[in-house]
C-alpha cells in the first residue's frame, strides 16, 4: 500500500507502486518514488525548482524512515544538491546518527558522491527578485544581506499555500513500514529555518508494528504538536487510524499563537485502513492511494477540518502572533 500526497507526489507515485508491486522493500520504493518529484522543476516546493529563503538560495530538507529497525535518515538546510532524500537514507545506511544539517550535511553528501545541481531555477529566483524589490525596504536593500531579517520572514507569506511538501508513506509485500519527506520548506523562510520534513516525530515517523504517518503544510505546527510521532503512538494505544489522526487534529486545535496556518496529515495503519485530514483545509487537498490489485494509483480527497475556526482560507490569511 502507498499514499503520498497528490501534486507533489504526482511525479513518483506510480514508480514507487511499480516498485512495490514487484516485490520491492518499502523504503527503497519511495526513495525512487521521491527522487523524481525532487528533480520535476514543476513542483515548486520540493528539490531543484524549489522557492528560496530570504537570502534567494534554496535550502532543501527530507527524511527517511524504516519502520522495521526504527532507523531514520534526515538532513536539513542542505544546498546544492539534487536528491536531499538519497543523502538522507545514506544517514541512515552509513552514520550513527540520525539527522544531520548545513555544513555538516553537505560536506557529508560530497562525501557519498551524491549528485550536486543549482537548485535556483530563473523562475524561483524571478519570484524572488520580486519580492525583494518589493517587499524590503530601500536602505536594507542597500545594505543586503548584512540587515535583520527576523521582521521579513515574520511578515513574508509564502506563495505556495496549498501546496506541499511531498511525503510516501508504504508498506511492501513483507509488511515493513516506511516513510518519507523531502521539500525546500516555505518560501522566504529564515535561514536554517527547518520545518518538520526532516524532525522525525513532527512531519514523519514509521513503525511497522502499528502504521506511520507523515505531515505537508505548516511544519511548526507539526513540531510543536509531535503530530508523526503522536498518530503512531495512538494508535498502538488502540486507536483506529482515523481516531488517531483526529485525536492529532484535537492537538493542534491547542494552538493559539505562532503561525498557525494549514496542515494535511496523512496516515496508514498495518490493517491497509489509512486516512488524510486537512487541518483548515479548503477542500481542495488530495491525496494519492495504492495497494496491490489496483492498476493505477487513485487521487482521493483528503477531509478537510476546522481546528482554527477564525482561520480564512485564503492566501495571505495565514497569522502568526508572538507567544
Ligand atoms: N512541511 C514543510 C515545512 O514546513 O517546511
Amino acid at each position: 500500500m502507498i499514499l503520498v500526497t497528490n501534486n507533489e507526489g504526482t511525479p513518483g507515485v506510480g514508480e514507487t507502486a511499480r516498485r512495490l508491486a514487484r516485490g520491492e522493500p518499502a523504503l527503497d520504493a519511495i526513495e525512487a518514488g521521491i527522487r523524481l518529484v525532487e528533480s520535476d522543476e514543476s513542483i515548486r516546493t520540493v528539490g531543484r525548482g524549489g522557492w528560496a529563503n530570504l537570502l534567494g538560495e534554496v535550502e532543501l530538507d527530507a527524511a527517511v524512515m524504516d519502520g522495521g529497525s526504527l532507523r531514520t535518515g534526515a538532513v536539513g538546510a542542505l544546498k546544492g544538491f539534487l536528491h536531499p532524500v538519497s543523502v538522507a537514507r545514506q544517514v541512515l545506511e552509513r552514520l550513527p546518527h540520525e539527522l544531520l544539517v548545513g555544513d555538516g550535511a553537505a560536506r557529508f553528501a560530497r562525501e557519498i558522491g551524491a549528485e550536486q545541481a543549482e537548485l535556483l531555477v530563473p523562475r524561483a529566483a524571478e519570484a524572488w527578485r520580486q519580492w525583494f524589490e518589493h517587499e524590503v525596504s530601500a536602505p536594507d536593500r542597500a545594505r543586503w544581506p548584512d540587515v535583520a531579517l527576523s521582521d521579513y520572514c515574520r511578515h513574508a507569506i509564502d506563495p505556495e499555500i496549498g501546496r506541499d511538501t511531498t511525503v510516501f508513506l508504504a508498506i511492501d509485500k513483507s509488511g515493513n513500514v516506511a516513510s518519507s519527506t523531502s521539500t525546500s520548506g516555505w518560501a522566504w523562510k529564515y535561514p536554517g529555518r527547518l520545518g518538520d520534513s526532516p524532525i522525525i516525530g513532527a512531519g514523519s515517523y514509521a513503525d511497522s508494528r502499528y502504521g506511520a504517518c507523515a505531515c505537508t503544510g505548516a511544519g511548526e505546527m507539526a513540531i510543536r504538536c509531535g503530530t508523526a510521532r503522536s498518530v503512531v503512538l495512538y494508535m498502538k494505544q488502540g486507536a483506529s487510524v482515523t481516531d488517531a489522526v483526529m485525536e492529532a487534529v484535537n492537538d493542534m486545535r491547542h494552538l493559539k499563537s505562532g503561525l498557525i496556518s494549514r496542515v494535511t496529515i496523512h496516515a496508514i495503519d498495518t490493517k491497509g485502513g489509512h486516512k488524510v485530514a486537512a487541518v483548515n483545509g479548503d477542500g481542495t487537498q488530495h491525496y494519492w492511494h495504492w495497494s496491490v490489485g489496483f492498476d493505477a494509483p487513485v487521487a482521493l480527497p483528503a477531509q478537510p477540518v476546522t481546528a482554527h475556526p477564525g482561520y480564512a482560507t485564503t492566501p495571505g490569511s495565514d497569522r502568526y502572533t508572538r507567544g
